[in-house]
């Protein structure tokens, strides 16, 4: 991979890339396909990062299908799939991680005690794998893509960021790979995290400023419905994760909750 992006870089190509953990589905082919039309070759990654993934968490049961992910990526006329195995990426010995403090240790940060360090490690080692130009993540996971991009940017990495709107279901719900294990009475009852999101920014065009107030009607909105088990809802500011108590244009509003078994996760910006 390295050696073909070298070459790539003397031919003086723009490469976009695009990390995964694969299991595609609409949200990531709006990323593909913007890289698409703004570089000259296109990597996408598909790897599902072990790191990442708490010792309780669902690395073995993550969904995984490589043939319909290699399909998806060759009709959005993907260049590359950098398709490593776990030995190819880590060594057994390796003792070397990337750790972004304060921001790693809110919010997610706080059940998934190490993931941002497993992920930003990670996405550490595909720049210097890939030499991408222009990276692309989504806004649905909010912190992980602030902390990348202080990660870029604290490490001089020359690589720009692009952060893509959420894609949703026409409920609302935000596309995650996750969303396949929601039975359907809790899928149906996940749209609430969206409705509750909206909610809050129609308040705050009415209005309303204070963020504990707007904390506890989507409290009270989520809590209604009997599959959520809420992990928080968080009003914070984009540079520095912590809390506000004014909410004002630019702040984030983001939650963390369960449906049954599985773990959701969803944000605005005012
Ligand atoms: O957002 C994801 O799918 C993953 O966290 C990422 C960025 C590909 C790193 O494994």
């Amino acid at each position: 991979m390295q050696r073909l992006s070298r070459q790539l870089k003397k031919q003086n190509k723009k490469i976009g890339f695009v990390p995964t953990m694969g299991y595609l589905h609409p949200g990531h082919l709006s990323l593909i396909r913007e890289a698409r039309a703004e570089n000259d070759f296109l990597v996408v990654s598909i790897f599902v990062n072990p790191t990442q993934f708490g010792p309780t968490e669902d690395f073995d049961k993550y969904p995984r299908d490589f043939k319909r992910d290699r399909n998806l990526a060759s009709r959005e006329k993907v260049d590359c799939i950098f398709y490593p195995r776990k030995e190819d990426v880590y060594f057994k010995d390796c003792r070397t991680f990337v750790y972004v403090e304060d921001l790693s240790d809110c919010l997610c940060g706080l059940s998934r005690s190490g993931h941002f360090k497993g992920v930003v490690t990670l996405i550490s080692k595909l720049f210097n794998i890939v030499y991408p130009d222009v990276a692309y993540f989504g806004q649905k996971d909010a912190q992980q893509a602030i902390i990348i991009k202080r990660m870029t940017r604290d490490l001089n990495f020359s690589v720009k960021i692009k952060v893509l709107p959420t894609v949703r279901e026409k409920g609302g719900l935000a596309l995650s790979s996750r969303n396949k294990y929601l039975s359907p009475k809790e899928r149906r009852e996940a749209r609430v995290l969206y409705a509750s999101l909206k909610k809050a920014g129609n308040l705050f065009k009415k209005g309303i400023r204070d963020a504990n107030r707007i904390k506890n009607i989507i409290f009270k909105m989520i809590n209604n419905k009997k599959t959520a088990r809420l992990e928080y809802v968080e009003i914070v500011n984009t540079k520095s994760l912590k809390p506000v108590k004014k909410i004002k244009s630019g702040t984030l509003i983001a939650i963390a909750c369960r449906f049954g078994q599985v773990r959701l996760i969803d944000n605005i910006i005012i």
